[in-house]
């Protein structure tokens, strides 16, 4: 187990660096970049450092491998197993598939959004797709051709989408008001038919009540209400250093909003949500004008920033935002957050440096696999001690990688289980680790391992409770495997979420590869459309 460390420390970089062993990485590489690949890594595929300055052209194993772009619709798939009876509702995924040749020198998360859908009832599963056909996806279709070629650059554009939503829609899906919601970070979501994956409204504003510009890829559902809390950075306007956070009950009413300002204007992934306090995390994935004026991508990463943890109340005017600082750190995804006796926690995935090989590094750094490897690390900041200018952080385990999940119905409350997509950290040789779901128990500390076998790579995992009122983590855990030896082929596999290492309970085949997955979520029956 990781020691931990105070953030005041800015020599934090030897206080847990022995946890880092570069010859292990090099096996169990795996994280945003795999999964944002199509999670075509293979298991010994190590990403090429893209250098400093503007945008390189991305390392071979990072670009889009090729042009997917299959809408697709499989009935009644072919299962082993059996799905369980207890499972109804719809798996829903988005990732970018390039509607055209990108730019060689863009990045694969600028592909547009194309959504997934399993559908699952009854013992019986459907699998459909289709593109987010928002604005940006109309002008290219009439087109024919790419027309924003840069990621997050808006100087790139051809000038004859001036004015159009940029949004890829491509990263994070959820429900909300009888929608699907595709959701991109620098831009107002999609809302798509929750049945035919039809998109019905390009740039959904919620009824022109939406207090941003942009709109957050990873909202959360209030424990308690239901209500979605989100937030939107740079949210007055390209560059800005303003951040709206709001709050919209499940029929779509703003019953709260604020407007707060960040230390820097840097990358706000995602955020946590507690019972009292909405969280915010700065990171030094900075956005670089003079890249951007140069012709390249809105990010780069700066290896001498620190980092910015930011506590504010829900119910307030913002006036009350608290920043505690601490060291130069990477941190996207939330796994779950909670208050404890004026404490407030949030466990995310974390990393010593950049963790995304295709961003930039600014300052002629070289980007460090090592340093670039995310674990799941335990953020904490006193309430109480208005002395305290910095917050503590803690390594949980050990197990290596991004996108954690959590049983979502705990996204604001005290939560016990995580679970992530990694790989057998207790393999002979790493170089070879099989790809894995872990169930983490906070409780007690330990995990449990499902080990995916050879030759399969794993998108992110999805948490399904088995009824409304199950308790926590009481469920199934799915996700998309993709089987290498078979060009690529996918498969979901589902596994009792208190029983990983049993393995795969069903798993449905797919006659053809899955579409690539940045974020899943799960819809219970009890809130599908009945038709
Ligand atoms: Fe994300």
């Amino acid at each position: 187990m990781a020691k931990d460390i105070k953030s005041d420390d800015k020599t934090e970089n030897s206080s847990d660096r022995h946890t880092f062993d570069r010859r292990k990485f090099l096996g169990t590489a795996v994280g945003l970049a795999g999964a944002v690949a199509g999670a075509s890594l293979s298991a010994n595929a190590q990403a090429q450092p893209p250098g400093s300055g503007a945008a390189r052209p991305t390392p071979p194993e990072f670009q889009t491998p090729q042009l997917f772009r299959l809408e697709s619709d499989v009935h009644d798939c072919q299962v082993t197993g059996k799905i369980p009876d207890d499972l109804n509702g719809a798996f829903y995924r988005v990732g970018p598939d390039a509607q055209y040749p990108m730019n060689p020198r863009n990045i694969p998360f600028d592909g547009e959004g194309h959504v997934g859908m399993f559908r699952i009832k009854d013992g019986r599963v459907d699998y459909k797709t289709r593109y987010v056909k928002n604005d940006r996806w109309k002008a290219q279709n009439e087109a024919g051709k790419i027309l924003f070629p840069m990621y997050r650059n808006p100087y790139m554009d051809d000038p004859s989408v001036a004015g159009l939503s940029r949004s890829t829609a491509n990263t994070h899906i959820i429900n909300h008001k009888g929608y699907l919601l595709s959701l991109k970070e620098d831009s107002p979501p999609a809302a798509l038919d929750l049945i035919t994956l039809e998109t019905v409204i390009p740039n959904y504003t919620f009824d022109d009540t939406l207090p941003s510009q942009t709109f957050t890829a990873h909202p959360k559902i209030d424990s308690q209400t239901g209500n979605m809390v989100a937030f939107g950075y740079e949210a007055t306007g390209f560059g800005s250093d303003d951040v709206s956070l709001f709050e919209y009950t499940p029929q779509g009413e703003l019953v709260w909003n604020a407007m707060v300002k960040v230390p820097y204007v840097g990358m706000l992934h995602d955020f946590a949500v507690t019972e009292n306090y909405i969280i915010l995390y700065v990171i030094p994935m900075v956005i670089d004008r003079q890249q951007i004026q140069e012709g390249g991508i809105h990010w780069a990463w700066n290896d001498s920033e620190r980092t910015h943890f930011g506590v504010v109340r829900r119910d307030g005017d913002g006036s009350d935002m608290r920043w505690f600082t601490g060291p130069t750190r990477s941190a996207t995804h939330v796994m779950g957050a909670f208050e404890d006796g004026g404490r407030v926690y949030v466990d995310v995935e974390m990393s010593e440096s950049n963790p995304f090989p295709f961003m930039p590094m600014q300052g002629g750094k070289q980007w460090d696999p090592v340093r670039g490897t995310s674990y799941i690390t335990r953020l904490s900041a006193d309430m109480n001690n208005r002395n305290v200018s910095g917050y503590d952080i803690e390594r949980l385990y050990d197990y290596m990688g991004a996108l954690p999940r959590q049983d979502d119905r705990y996204n604001t409350a005290s939560y016990r289980y995580g679970f992530l997509g990694t790989r057998d950290k207790d393999a002979a040789n790493p170089r070879q680790a099989n790809a894995g779901y872990v169930r983490m128990d906070n409780a007690t500390r330990t995990t449990e391992f499902w080990n995916a076998g050879a030759g399969t790579s794993l998108a992110e995992c999805c948490f399904a409770p088995k009824r409304d009122n199950a308790r926590e983590g009481e469920g199934y855990l799915m996700g998309v495997a993709t089987r290498q030896n078979e060009n690529g082929r996918g498969d979901l596999v589902i596994l009792d979420a208190e029983h990983l290492s049993d393995g795969p309970v069903a798993v449905v085949h797919l006659p053809i590869r899955a579409t690539g997955q940045i974020h899943g979520w799960w819809v219970p029956e009890s809130q599908m459309p009945q038709v």
